[in-house]
């Protein structure tokens, strides 16, 4: 017998303000064809004027926690992923934990970019595991928007706002692969690749600053290390591609996630895609994509699903979890 970290509840939300890649061509040299040909995306959702990522995250936990029929104090933490919190402190978490009336327990933002709710996925895990907490509220929250150059067409065009989230909570499981919750987590990073993908502003240049990428770059190294991620995390948990029954990759772009697909083996049908509705919304676009993709009927209980993200820094990683 074993602990398991199980997914109860899901929920997401998408500001109302959607921008289509036409828009973007009053003001730049580009054009919807190119955006789609390049990534996929067709438009994105961008907060509104005020609109916080905290405001976000609050929606999605709510509805998180409505698909669980859970109460916010029965949760015992809750980790809020994000790169674009609402202030240097305090934490966008510990906003979320009074927004949903949550008194009790403790909450923490965890920032690891575009590769941020994997690793929150992963610390929840162990601290599930461990015994620290028995039900955690893992937040994937970003508003972009905030952080882009609007002469930057490279850049601009790719991103957008969001909030996704998920409720994990203790079960028993066998201690084997056919257990309901997360199997595996693989975690990597290497900082010698901080400058081709990076924000060129913050506390020490006295900016908020705009997104700085190299996409050439950022593409190859994507490819690679997501289908090396995800591999490991595959061996990890004692399964193979065979058995997956959803990929839901980081969207960021539909040439990485179709490239990486491929890689690793698993049947494109089997890909959960959001990146043409939603754009890269970093940290949120798995927990969005997961809530899509349960209330589409994709997702079902006991389906086998592996994630992978990569991000600034660099840092990557998986998780192979049955739903
Ligand atoms: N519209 C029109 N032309 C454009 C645009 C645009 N929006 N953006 C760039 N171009 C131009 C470039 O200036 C370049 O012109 P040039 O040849 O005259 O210099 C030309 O298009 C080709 O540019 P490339 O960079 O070679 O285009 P590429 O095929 O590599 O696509 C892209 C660019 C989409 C950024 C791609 O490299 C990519 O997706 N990289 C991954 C980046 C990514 O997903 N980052 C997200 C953050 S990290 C993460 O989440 C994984």
């Amino acid at each position: 017998m074993t602990i398991r970290a199980v997914v109860k509840g899901v929920g997401h939300f998408l500001p109302e303000r959607v921008v289509k890649n036409s828009e973007f061509e009053a003001s730049l040299n580009t054009s919807d064809e190119w955006i789609q040909a390049r990534s996929g995306i067709k438009q994105r959702h961008f907060v509104c004027e005020g609109e916080k990522t905290s405001d976000m995250a609050i929606i999605a936990a709510q509805a998180a926690l409505a698909d669980a029929g859970l109460e916010a104090n029965d949760l015992d933490a809750v980790i809020v992923a994000t790169s674009t919190g609402d202030l240097i402190f305090p934490s966008t978490a510990t906003i979320v934990q009074a927004g949903i009336n949550m008194t009790k327990g403790f909450a923490y933002d965890l920032q690891a970019v575009c590769a941020g709710f994997v690793f929150a996925l992963s610390t929840a895990n162990a601290q599930i595991l461990s015994g620290q907490a028995k039900c955690v509220m893992v937040i994937g929250a970003e508003s972009f928007s905030h952080l882009l150059d609007w002469e930057d067409r490279s850049t601009c065009v790719l991103f957008g706002d969001g909030a996704g989230a998920v409720l994990l909570q203790a079960e028993q499981g066998e201690g084997t692969s056919n257990d309901r919750g997360i199997l595996s987590v693989d975690l990597n990073s290497d900082g010698r690749h901080k400058e081709i993908l990076y924000v060129d502003g913050g506390v020490s240049t006295g900016k908020t600053g705009y997104l700085r990428m190299q996409g050439k770059e950022v593409f190859r190294h994507a490819v690679e290390k997501l289908a090396q991620t995800a591999e490991v995390a595959m061996e990890k948990a004692g399964v193979s591609a065979e058995d997956i029954d959803w990929v839901v990759p980081h969207q960021a772009n539909i040439r990485i996630i179709n490239s990486t697909t491929k890689k690793i083996g698993v049947a494109p049908e089997k890909v959960v895609k959001t990146v043409e509705e939603h754009g890269n919304t970093s940290a949120a676009s798995i927990p969005l994509a997961l809530s899509v993709a349960k209330a589409k009927g994709q997702i079902k209980e006991n389906d086998l699903i592996i994630t992978e993200a990569i991000g600034g820094g660099l840092v990557w990683g998986g998780v192979v979890l049955r739903w």
